[in-house]
């Protein structure tokens, strides 16, 4: 019944972007222009999907943008998110086409008798500046941890890295309104950028241990909108621990397979520190995840060069089964790995913005 690909990888992470629309316009990702270019879904049609592919194995859904909380609806797509019940449904328990029919028979499902299995893994990735009014209500509509998009510790580079203005007291404001409604694991990622914030990496290291955050480095990766990658912009794993250590030793952690992040802890057992390197240490052996963009599209890999069009077998009247069949089918294209930094490298077909992370 589950979905695995050609070369024996579970699929069990579905990341949705619900809107390509982002507030933010950080120098490794953004170009500076507005807008979104693909726009998004009814929130009932990402729920349809989500139902379907949870009823094929997906035990964790990441909701990502853009900007997600800039969506009108978010905590009640999140409500109804939380009804869905991994290993609890079979593809026989699949229902209609129709959204709204999707929502009144989830209300009935929540009423019925309860599923013995774990609860839906419900994420969001969010640059925090929206997170503070709404981090209590998304934990209380059923949202299991948020991630939060980071890149400096100090204002003024913050300013300099989102060219935004007033965003930094906000996202911290939206960290600590997070960690108050207990949405934990609370992890903070940091995307370094030769040139721009390396010099923050010791700071993290103390705000991880003051703040209670896990704070993930990100290694650059060729996605952005401006094409300004290169080998050399990337700070490395390597390069990353050096500079921790000569703050304070780090201890390595034990990491699930399909997780992006090594994990480490401080030496005095205060403070956990991420370190994701999909260019110089790839994870793409163990990649357990699938992504919809905003405007219903599959992508098998973040550098995928093609979609494949699952809202347009919605539109077309597609029952869930020939929905499942779809997603089989485009599930057993998943890529091998990517080719960041080889001879052979081809650009994804869309830039992060517009896949979600
Ligand atoms: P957990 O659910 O907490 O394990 O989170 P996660 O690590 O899956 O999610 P998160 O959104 O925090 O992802 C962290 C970052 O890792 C993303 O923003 C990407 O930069 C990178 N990343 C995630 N998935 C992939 C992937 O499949 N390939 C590559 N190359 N990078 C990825
Ligand atoms: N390389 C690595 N990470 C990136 N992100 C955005 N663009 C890139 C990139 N080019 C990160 C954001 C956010 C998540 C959605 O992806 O910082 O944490």
């Amino acid at each position: 019944m589950f979905l695995h690909d050609k070369f024996g990888r579970a699929i069990t992470d579905l990341r949705i972007s619900i809107t390509d629309r982002c507030n933010y316009k950080c120098v490794y990702c953004r170009t500076g222009n507005e807008g979104a270019l693909y726009g998004d879904l009814p929130f009932a049609d990402y729920l349809r999907m989500a139902r379907v592919l949870v009823g094929m194995g997906v035990t964790k859904v990441r909701l990502t943008g853009g900007e997600p909380l800039l969506r009108n609806g978010v905590v009640d797509f999140v409500r109804e998110l939380a009804k869905l019940h991994p290993q609890g449904l079979k593809p026989s328990s699949f229902l209609g086409p129709d959204g709204a029919a999707v929502s009144r028979a989830l209300s009935k499902r929540s009423a019925g008798p309860s599923f013995d299995s774990a609860p839906l893994d419900i994420a969001l990735t969010s640059n925090g500046h929206l997170l503070s009014d709404l981090a209590q209500p998304l934990k209380d509509a059923g949202l299991t941890r948020v991630t939060v998009s980071m890149d400096a510790v100090d204002p003024d580079r913050f300013a300099r890295i989102t060219r935004v203005s007033n965003g930094y007291d906000h996202v911290l404001a939206g960290i600590r309104a997070a960690r108050r409604a207990g949405l934990w694991p609370l992890k903070v990622n940091c995307v370094l950028m030769r040139g721009f914030n390396e010099d923050q990496i010791i700071p993290f290291g103390m705000f991880a241990r003051e703040e209670g955050v896990t704070v993930r480095f990100i290694e650059f990766m060729p996605l952005e909108e401006g094409r300004t990658w290169s080998p050399d912009t990337v700070v490395t794993l390597d390069e990353i621990l050096a500079r921790m250590a000569e703050y304070r030793p780090l201890v390595e952690i034990p990491h699930a397979r399909s997780e992006t992040a090594r994990r480490y802890r401080f030496d005095d057992g205060v403070g956990e520190i991420g370190i994701i390197a999909p260019v110089s240490h790839p994870f793409c052996g163990h990649c357990s995840r699938i992504r919809i963009t905003s405007d219903g599209k599959i992508r098998t890999c973040l550098f995928s060069v093609w979609d494949h069009d699952l809202h347009a077998q919605m539109r077309r009247g597609a029952s869930d089964e020939e929905m499942a069949d779809f997603i089989r089918s485009v599930v057993a294209k998943k890529e091998e790995r990517h080719h960041i930094g080889e001879p052979d490298f081809v650009p994804a077909s869309r830039t992060m913005v517009h896949i979600g992370g």
